[in-house]
This record gives C-alpha cells, structure tokens and sequence, in this order.
C-alpha cells in the first residue's frame, strides 16, 4: 500500500484532538479507510493543550471541519463545550466524537461503550450481556464507558473492582445519579477474587497487563470457565490476563477491537461511508511504521 493518498480542495476534513496526540492510532485507522474506500478526504491528528480546547472545538466550524474524536485528556472538556449531547455521553459524562451538524452545531456523542460491545459481539457471536454478572476492574474512563454499555445492553449486574474504593463508590454513585438501569456493586480490592464467582463477563479496564506495565494481579480460580475475558489492553495483543484465560479454557476477546468499532459511527457521520472493520485493518493499526 502507498503511504500517499491524494484528496482534492473539496477534501472532507476531520481528525483526533488530543494532548499528546503522537500515539493514537486514530490517524492509520481512519486513514486505511480512506483509502480503502478511496474517499476524497483527511484526518489529522490535531495536538491541543487542555487550556485551548474549547477554544479548538468552537473553532471547528469556521474552519470547515467535519467534526473530530476526542481522546485524553480532553473527552470532558468536549463534554462541557459540544452544544448538544446524545444520550449516551450525557450519561458518560465524556464526549469522543463530535460532529458538525447542517446548522454548524457541534453534536458531541460517546461511542466508546459501542465499540467495547461491537468487538465483544465480532469476537464472541455467541456472547450475550444478559447471560450473567459483569465484573470489571477499574474506575477510570474507559471503565465509565464499560459499565454503562454493559447496563445499557441488558447485564443483570455489574461488580465493579478498583485498587482505590473510593473511586470505585464515586462512580457508582455517578452512575446511579444518571439514572442507569440495573446494580453496580463496588467489591473491595482485597476482595477483588470473590467478584469473579458466578460471574459470566470480566473485563480489565486498568493499564496492567499493558506493555511496560506488571500484569494485573487477579487470580482467576474462582472464575468459571465459560465466562468471556476481555482486556481493553491491546499492547501487547495477548496480556498476560488473557493468556491465563485462555489456558484455563476461557473465551477470551482481546481489546484492539473496541478501539477499530468506536472508530465507525464518526467515520460514517463524517465521509458517509459505513466502514467495516476487518483483520486487515487491525494488523494495519497495531503495526508500528
Ligand atoms: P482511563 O481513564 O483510561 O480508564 P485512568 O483514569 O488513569 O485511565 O484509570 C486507570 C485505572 O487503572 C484506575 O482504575 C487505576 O486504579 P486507581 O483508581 O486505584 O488508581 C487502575 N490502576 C492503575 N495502576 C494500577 C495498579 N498497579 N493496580 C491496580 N489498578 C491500577
């Protein structure tokens, strides 16, 4: 594949706003669809600083911008700056794609907790959220999304484990403020092994297990074997969490999907093109040059 893709003055033009933003993936992903569909248009990786965000997201009109993902550290200044929210980030509290509507109003959505069920769904057809309790470790962000997608897509319940309760009891509360359907229970960390008895999902929201990182330290023996491992890590591919998983006769789903799936609805809002994720893409994602 070349690395020159041409667009034309008429280009449709969107990008990542982040701060760093060297890292994400964001470009190489959009960009392969792009090509793939040879699409007349662009999508930049935009650095901006937390002090200038708003002043970068109103500024997206005027400059003709299609719209933009968000990533850290800017998902809850774009939440407090879009002029309208979808339903899903009200609930998130936390904006990942905007969009620039007819009117030149910025519609701010969350399409995290999709992308976290859709790569469940493509890896496990048979997985289903109803078919028992949730655990999932951590209290960060991409835990918030993980919780209200699991809730939302019909989980019984939701045991939620952080290394720090209080931030695991601030998001609960969170949640049950915003009106979500179903329990959250906060499990203690050095309760962290009981979490996991009779549960049907575990998901791993945490940076353990990341490249660099330690592995989360979770023994699984009191997890039942038909229950579905996810890790929303994706450096390494395979973590150490999985790997355990998958050796004691889990299903297992690895994280790299749920970033290819929140990666649609924007692309489609922006180039009019439902883009399919495929294993091609993803080897083209994780692959560093
Ligand atoms: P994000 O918004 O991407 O989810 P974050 O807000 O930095 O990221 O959250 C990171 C999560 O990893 C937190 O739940 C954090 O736990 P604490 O709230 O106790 O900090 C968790 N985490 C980080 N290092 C950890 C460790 N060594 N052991 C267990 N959990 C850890």
């Amino acid at each position: 594949m070349t690395a020159f893709h041409s667009i034309s003055g008429k280009a449709k033009v969107a990008g990542v706003m982040g701060w760093p933003i060297g890292h994400s993936r964001s470009p190489r992903l959009h960009g392969w669809w792009l090509r793939h569909y040879g699409i007349d248009g662009a999508y930049a990786p935009l650095a901006v600083a937390p002090e200038r965000a708003e002043q970068a997201i109103r500024a997206l009109p005027a400059l003709g911008l299609r719209g933009c993902n968000v990533t850290v550290p800017l998902k809850e200044i774009a939440f407090r700056t879009v002029d309208r929210l979808d339903d899903t980030a009200r609930r998130m509290g936390a904006v990942n794609t905007i969009v620039v509507a007819e009117d030149g109003a910025l519609e701010g959505g969350n399409t995290d907790g999709f992308g976290f069920i859709e790569n469940l769904r493509a890896e496990r057809p048979d997985w289903t959220a109803d078919l028992g309790p949730a655990v999932v470790i951590g209290a960060g962000g991409a835990a918030r999304a993980v919780v209200v997608a699991l809730l939302d897509a019909g989980a019984p319940e939701v045991r939620l484990v952080n290394r720090t309760r209080a931030r695991a009891e601030e998001l609960a509360a969170d949640l049950a403020a915003a009106g979500l359907a179903g329990p959250v229970t906060v499990v203690e960390w050095v309760s962290r092994e009981t979490a996991l008895d009779g549960a049907a999902l575990l998901v791993n929201t945490t940076t353990q297990g990341m490249a660099g990182q330690p592995a989360l330290d979770l023994p699984l023996r009191a997890l039942p074997v038909t229950a579905l491992v996810n890790d929303i890590v994706y450096v390494p591919l395979e973590t150490p969490l999985l790997a355990e998983a998958r050796l004691r006769g889990n299903p297992v789903a690895g994280g790299i999907g749920m970033l290819l799936h929140q990666a649609r609805p924007g692309f489609k809002a922006w180039f009019g093109v439902e883009p399919e994720v495929t294993a091609d893409l993803a080897r083209f994602v994780l692959a560093r040059s």
